[in-house]
C-alpha cells in the first residue's frame, strides 16, 4: 500500500521565540530537513508550510498552511494520494524507523493507530499552586508522531469535525470523534517534540550522534 508523509510545517513556534520552528536549525539542519530525511523512503511527502515560505525539493508537494495545525492537515489530506497516510509534527525531528514501522504494521492492520509512550514522572493535579490529587500515571500516555490512518478514514474525520466546527490538537482525537479506534503503539522517547527553547540543547546533544 502506498504511504504519504504529511508534515504539518506551519506552526509559528511562539512558544520558542525564533520564527518558525520548521526552520530552526539543530545540527546543521532546520528541523524540517530533519523530518524529510527521515520519511526519504516514503512514496509522497506532504509539507504544510507558512505563508511566504517556499521549498525547492524535487518530488516534494508543498501547500499552504491554515490558521491552525487542524487546518494545516485537511490541506495536505486533501492533496495526499497514498492510501496511507502518516502525519508527523516536524517539531519532532528525530525519526526512529523502527518505531515508525511498528506504527505502519498496526495501521495495515486495523486502520488508525498513533506511537505513544508511558508517562515517566508523577502526575499531579495542581489545585490553586499547591500539590492536588495524583493521578495514576500507569493508565497514562504521552500521544507523540506519526500517527497513521487509512486516508480515506482521516479524511472523513476531517470533514465531520469540520462541519461540526470542531478543533483539535491531533489526528487521533479526530478519528476518534468518529468512533473508530485507535491503537497505541509503542513510540519512543527520541521522537520528542521540540517545544521549549531547552528543547534545542537537547536535540542538539541527540543530533550529534544521530544516524539515520
Ligand atoms: O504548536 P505545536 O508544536 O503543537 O505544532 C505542532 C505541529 O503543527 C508543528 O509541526 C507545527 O509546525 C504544525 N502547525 C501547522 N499549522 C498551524 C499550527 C501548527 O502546520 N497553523
Amino acid at each position: 500500500m502506498k504511504v504519504s508523509v504529511l508534515l504539518p510545517a506551519a506552526g509559528s513556534g511562539q512558544r520558542i521565540g525564533r520564527g518558525p520552528k520548521a526552520f530552526i536549525e539543530v545540527g546543521g539542519k532546520t528541523l524540517l530537513q530533519w523530518a524529510l530525511e527521515g520519511f526519504a523512503w516514503a512514496d509522497e511527502i506532504v509539507v504544510a508550510l507558512p505563508f511566504g515560505h517556499h521549498l525547492d525539493v524535487p518530488g516534494l508537494k508543498a501547500v499552504l498552511g491554515g490558521q491552525t495545525r487542524q487546518q494545516s492537515v485537511f490541506n495536505m489530506v486533501q492533496a495526499a494520494t497514498g492510501e496511507i497516510v502518516l502525519v508527523h509534527d516536524v517539531a519532532r525531528p528525530f525519526v526512529v524507523r523502527e518505531a515508525v514501522e511498528r506504527l505502519l504494521c498496526e495501521v495495515r492492520r486495523s486502520g488508525a493507530a498513533t506511537l505513544a509512550v508511558p508517562v515517566p514522572d508523577t502526575l499531579v493535579q495542581e489545585q490553586q499552586r499547591q500539590y492536588g490529587a495524583v493521578i495514576p500515571r500507569e493508565h497514562y500516555r504521552l500521544v507523540q508522531t506519526p500517527q497513521g490512518f487509512r486516508r480515506e478514514l482521516l479524511w472523513k474525520a476531517h470533514l465531520e469535525a469540520q462541519a461540526e466546527g470542531l478543533e483539535f490538537t491531533d489526528d487521533a482525537q479526530l478519528v476518534r470523534s468518529l468512533g473508530h479506534p485507535v491503537a497505541l503503539v509503542e513510540g519512543d522517547r527520541r521522537m520528542f517534540k521540540v517545544t521549549y527553547p531547552e528543547d534545542l540543547i537537547l536535540a542538539e546533544g541527540l543530533a550529534r550522534t544521530w544516524k539515520s
